[in-house]
């Protein structure tokens, strides 16, 4: 199959694998759709699953056939029953390790957008956009917008799978937020494609899903987070906590992220994504908290603990990445995984054969 030229939009190439689990199913996609052995003889049981390579790319490779694929890969793998079956048990352990990360909040309907509040003024998270202010160098800068692009390539995309579980005054609100995400319906003033600008000015491989390959666990875990709480209608509220959790923590840190870019000499359309942010979430903020999610909680009261769940994970998991981040440059090393080496030139027979007709199939 020869390669679209234009890589913008994905699909994304197969990423290699990173353990036995995520190595069947690489596997298995890369033929017509089929029904997988029940287990795959694997046990799964990773010590830490939020940072667990195998698990989280294997998540990964289940939920983009939800986005826009992969290439060269059958579409009809999106809905195979022993896939899903396998991405459930999956997902079972994921889940449960965000639970244990974070617990289960109690709170009554009304207060959650003050819940919302209390959890984004308690987030202690490591500075990781302070050091990108003040002390990232280039390659540093380069290696962060190479890890955020998994997600702003397609920003606003896993929020919107709550769209149609919606409907009244949350909706409303979350329509709202993702109209301006995507640029009001203007191409170039689409989030995504101001990151790709940004990705550009910075010399960084703009396709989409270019950086799969070299995005650690941690990584992959912050957006298999938002395709986990946006591909199940049962943790809606989770997905409208997590997106809360987003907009009312982003102003102050993309402030400093273009300040960092200024500070390396790089000019407004370098800029341009996060000074967007610094404006635009300062309002996203209030709408999220107090108009979605409250507006959701006041609909379907039972929902308000699993608001500030999708809240705290999101803070939380992000906390994760953003250490991963400093505790690899900290120790002088990339916060990448290496790159697949090149493919090796194809060898050269010393003696050409002359071609030798296949048995026939009996
Ligand atoms: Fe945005
Ligand atoms: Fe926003």
């Amino acid at each position: 199959m020869s390669e679209p030229a234009d890589r913008r939009y994905g699909p994304a190439t197969l990423p290699r694998s990173r353990g036995p689990l995520s190595a069947a199913v690489v596997e298995a996609l890369r033929r017509p759709p089929y029904d997988l052995p029940a287990d795959l003889g694997i046990d799964l049981d990773p010590a830490d699953p939020i940072v667990d390579e195998d698990l989280q790319l294997t998540l990964f490779l289940c939920y983009e056939l939800h986005y826009r694929g992969w290439l060269g890969v059958d579409e009809s793998w999106e809905w195979q029953p022993s896939l899903l079956a396998l991405r459930a048990r999956c997902e079972r352990i994921f889940e449960a390790a965000l639970r244990r990360l974070v617990g289960v909040p109690s709170v009554p309907a009304a207060g959650v957008p003050a819940g919302l509040a209390e959890l984004v003024a308690a987030d202690d998270g490591p500075a990781l956009a302070a050091w990108l202010q003040r002390r990232a160098d280039l390659a540093q800068f380069r290696e962060f917008v190479a890890h955020r692009s998994v997600y702003h390539l397609r920003e606003a995309d896993p929020h919107s799978w709550a769209l149609p579980r919606l409907g009244g005054p949350a909706k409303a609100a979350l329509v709202e937020i993702q109209t301006d995400e995507y640029g009001n319906g203007r191409l170039d003033r689409m989030h995504a494609e101001l990151f790709r600008r940004t990705l550009d000015r910075l010399g960084v491989d703009t396709s989409y899903g270019a950086h799969v390959e070299v995005a650690p666990a941690v990584t992959l875990a912050t957006n298999n987070l938002m395709s986990l709480f946006g591909l199940h209608r049962r943790l809606r509220g989770a997905l409208l906590g997590h997106l809360a959790a987003f907009e009312m923590t982003s102003s102050l840190p993309n402030r400093r992220y273009g300040n960092g870019l200024r500070r390396l000499g790089f000019d407004e359309v370098a800029t341009r994504f996060f000074d967007e942010h610094v404006e635009a979430d300062a309002v996203h903020e209030q709408i999220a908290a107090h108009d979605m999610c409250g507006g959701l909680v006041g609909v379907e009261p039972a929902l308000a603990c699993d608001v500030l769940f999708g809240a705290a994970a999101a803070l939380a998991v992000d906390r994760l990445f953003a250490a991963h981040l400093l505790d690899s440059w900290a120790a002088g090393r990339s916060s990448l995984r290496a790159p697949a080496p090149p493919a090796p030139p194809p060898t050269v027979p010393l003696v050409v054969l002359p071609a030798v007709a296949p048995p026939a199939l009996v």
